[in-house]
């Protein structure tokens, strides 16, 4: 059982979903022309029509709001909005939106909207980027026209989607758009523009909008958790949560990004691994970067076990032999919604809302119609089990949001990660509820009774 008043959800992002990528209808994202250009992108011919959701709306908004759940986590594509990335206003594209936002409201379900997940317009990226420190400017700009136009219906918000993932595999290791290597140097200094677009994102949102806002960020990072419940390896999985390591995906932490964020400083740990890399900050880049949040979003999926070191350190434990893995690979781990949640309520003493959780799965349609996903509803209802431990255990968290709604485009993985509780048949692009779908509805129905967690 969940606490009541708990937010039960769904999430998506603008450019897995929307389609409506015509030069008329949006301008050019960076994920557009990587999969256009690459080659590093599966299905890269229809990936910018995600799953034509713009054409789709009401039909979609009918399923979302068929869930029962009162909350609908999405993305702006900011080059809708603004085609070359500022400037001049889209006005049908923002008009989109405004359409979106009214539908949902009128099936009873509250927008949760990102502003950032991951598109960035082209044509910024050809003035820099990231790594322009511009670009602070440039979304504060956007930021202020999204505000302007939505806020009279949408109450809460969230800047920034997995800072760790679109700089980590866009900039270091280039398996995101835009593609690039990097060095670390540079990295760290486009991570540090983030943060402080994130910071006056936030005093935008804050200073422009009509109904009083509801503000966080969904970060990811790195889930650890222990090995055994033995208390040095809980404070292992407490410490290793909370490391910025040098090494291999050394993008992918925790408190590079959020201690600034929350805290209002780098972690010391990291000014020492990345040494003379650590970008020059200025005198008050931090308190711009330090706003006061009202939640902190938590993409989780999968964690690493670790235990205590004789040497007081902590080490990665293997998965034995035919651990369970999602069709991505990805461990299944349901102690992350225990630990981690315990973690982060622990250090940034905010409340929590899950902005993302859920799994690829090989669903496809059988001969009866019907699209059976136990593995789906096995993996929720481990993972829910251990969210509602969490609370239960002292950890402040108000909701979650399902990854995803519908089946959509899985980034350089194109169509073939299925994550939705609606299957996508990607040549009709027909929706089909999949049995998911309805155990979904029947937990939010039940606030979790059903889970007899
Ligand atoms: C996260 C992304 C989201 C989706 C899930 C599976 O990293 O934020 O867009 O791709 O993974």
């Amino acid at each position: 059982m969940f606490p009541k008043g708990f937010v039960w959800g769904v999430a998506s992002s603008a450019y897995q979903v929307e389609g409506a990528a015509g030069p008329e209808q949006r301008g050019e994202s960076v994920w557009d022309h990587f999969a256009r250009t690459s080659g590093r992108v599966r299905d890269a011919e229809v990936a910018s029509e995600g799953i034509r959701q713009v054409d789709r709306l009401t039909e979609d908004v009918g399923l979302i709001a068929g869930l029962g759940v009162g909350a609908y986590r999405c993305s702006i594509a900011w080059p809708r909005v603004l085609p070359e990335g500022r400037g001049r206003v889209n006005v049908e594209g923002i008009g989109y939106y405004d359409r979106l936002v009214d539908a949902l409201l009128a099936a009873g379900v509250q927008p949760w909207v990102t502003l950032f997940h991951w598109d960035l317009p082209l044509a910024l990226h050809h003035k820099g980027g990231w790594m322009n420190r511009e670009i602070v400017d440039w979304f504060a700009d956007y930021t202020a026209v999204v505000v302007d136009r939505l806020s009279d219906r949408v109450e809460h918000w969230m800047t920034i989607n997995e800072p760790q993932v679109f700089l980590g595999h866009g900039y270091a290791d280039g398996v995101h758009a835009p593609g690039q290597h990097l060095p670390r140097a540079d990295v760290l200094l486009a991570t540090h523009h983030v943060l402080m677009a994130h910071g006056r994102a936030v005093q935008v949102i804050r200073a422009r909008a009509h109904k009083q806002p509801t503000v966080g960020w969904a970060p990811v990072g790195e889930s650890r958790y222990p090995a055994s419940e033995k208390a040095a390896d809980v404070e292992a999985a407490r410490a290793a949560t909370f490391s910025v390591t040098g090494g291999p995906g050394w993008a992918n932490n925790n408190t590079w990004y959020s201690d600034p964020v929350v805290l209002g400083e780098y972690p010391e740990d990291g000014l020492r691994v990345f040494g003379s890399d650590v970008p020059r900050v200025r005198e008050g880049d931090l308190a711009v970067i330090r706003q006061p949040l009202d939640f902190y979003g938590i993409n989780v999926y999968q964690g690493r076990r670790v235990r205590a070191t004789a040497d007081g350190g902590w080490e990665q434990v293997a998965f034995g032999p035919g651990h369970p893995h999602t069709q991505f690979q990805w461990p299944v781990t349901p102690e992350v919604l225990y630990w981690t949640p315990r973690f982060l309520h622990e250090r940034y003493q905010l409340p929590l809302y899950v902005t993302e959780n859920g799994l690829a799965s090989m669903d496809w349609v059988h001969r009866d119609g019907t699209v059976p996903d136990p593995g789906r509803i096995d993996f929720l209802s481990r993972y829910l089990g251990q969210l509602a431990r969490s609370i239960r255990d002292g950890a402040d968290v108000r909701g979650y949001f399902h990854w995803s709604v519908f089946d959509n485009m899985e980034w350089a993985e194109g169509t073939r990660m299925r994550f939705g509780l609606v299957h996508v048949d990607y040549s009709t692009f027909e929706r089909v509820p999949k049995q998911s779908y309805g155990w979904y509805r029947e937990t939010v129905r039940t606030n979790g009774e059903n889970l007899g967690a």
